[in-house]
């Protein structure tokens, strides 16, 4: 597509301009029915004998559900001009809901060209807002030079488990988050709590880390204390699911600079007070009950 069609780009060009950039991994809307799914109707053949591109090797999500089950949770009134800060974002959809929801500047990057040449397209041609939205190529780890931020809001979702030391890594997202960090990672349920599971992954693959090397968390517990390491002493288990069917879990969790911010996810009790989460509790005894008939030693 010719540089600076902005606008003035018909839908069938944007359709093949979104089949071009392909695949992609989040689904987001560019104008009135049309949305970056269309690559999807690429004819067969498109994307194969290109090994990493192989769409079938990469998930295909929708945004939307996953940040607006959340978000309001915490902000009912929306973002309210708070900066996010979106880590390994893809595309950018986390970024440009963000921003829907009233974030006054997003900043996201990624380490892979494919996926910010998919932002600017998006940048461009979306009919959402994608003002004060800026997306780039960055390793995670050069994100302390980079000089940006600080930021209100931070996503980390879908980084942690791609990462040689992955510690340094969320606290480098974390040390420029004021309120809220939220993470979501890959699991191994399997192994006993409080530990991290070394593993190795694709370099080339698309939604894969770039340095070959990943570990996974046990569950819940590891980060928390990781979290509460890095000055975010207020966690909640938004959820994990142990059983993805791929051996791995999946699990996120949100974390406060202050108390007060993730009440909302506190049930209240019959005497007035705030009772432990309920997914919280039912998972610590399901995983316990694992652990002992394993013969596994984990801290709680
Ligand atoms: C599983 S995808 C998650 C994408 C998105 N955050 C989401 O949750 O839908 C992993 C992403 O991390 C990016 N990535 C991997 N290693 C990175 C690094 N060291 N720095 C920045 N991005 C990285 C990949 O290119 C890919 O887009």
């Amino acid at each position: 597509m010719s540089q600076g069609a902005g606008q003035s780009a018909t839908l069938e060009e944007l359709r093949a301009e979104i089949i071009r950039l392909g695949p992609w991994h989040l689904d987001v809307e560019v104008a009135p029915g049309l949305t970056t799914r269309a690559f999807l109707d690429a004819p067969p053949g498109t994307y194969q004998g290109t090994g990493h591109l192989d769409p079938s090797r990469i998930t295909f999500i929708d945004p939307r559900r996953d940040v607006e089950s959340l978000l309001p949770r915490i902000y009912p009134a929306g973002l309210e001009g708070r900066s996010f800060l979106d880590c390994a974002c893809n595309c950018g959809g986390y970024s440009f809901l963000a921003r829907e929801m009233g974030a006054s500047a997003c900043f996201g990057f990624d380490v892979r060209e494919h996926w910010i040449a998919q932002a600017r397209f998006l940048a461009e041609h979306r009919t959402g807002p994608s003002d004060n939205v800026e997306l780039e190529v960055l390793d995670l780890y050069d994100l302390p030079q980079r000089g940006v931020g600080p930021f209100d809001v931070t996503l980390f979702k879908g980084i942690f488990y791609h990462l040689p030391d992955p510690v340094t890594g969320l606290k480098a997202a974390a040390d420029l988050t004021g309120e809220l960090l939220i993470v979501d990672t890959s699991t191994r349920p399997d192994m006993p709590e409080g530990t991290l599971t070394v593993g190795r992954e694709s370099r080339e693959g698309l939604m894969s880390g770039v340095y070959g090397l990943n570990w996974r968390p046990s569950g819940p517990s590891v980060m928390a204390h990781i979290l509460q390491w890095m000055g975010f002493p207020d966690t909640r288990l938004a959820y994990h699911h142990e059983q993805t069917g791929r051996g791995f879990g999946r699990m996120r969790v949100v974390a406060a600079r202050r108390h007060g911010l993730l009440d909302a996810f506190d049930p209240v009790d019959r005497g007035g007070g705030r009772a432990r989460p309920r997914r919280l509790r039912r998972w610590r005894v399901a995983r316990a009950e694992r652990n002992r008939r394993s013969g596994a030693t984990g801290d709680g």
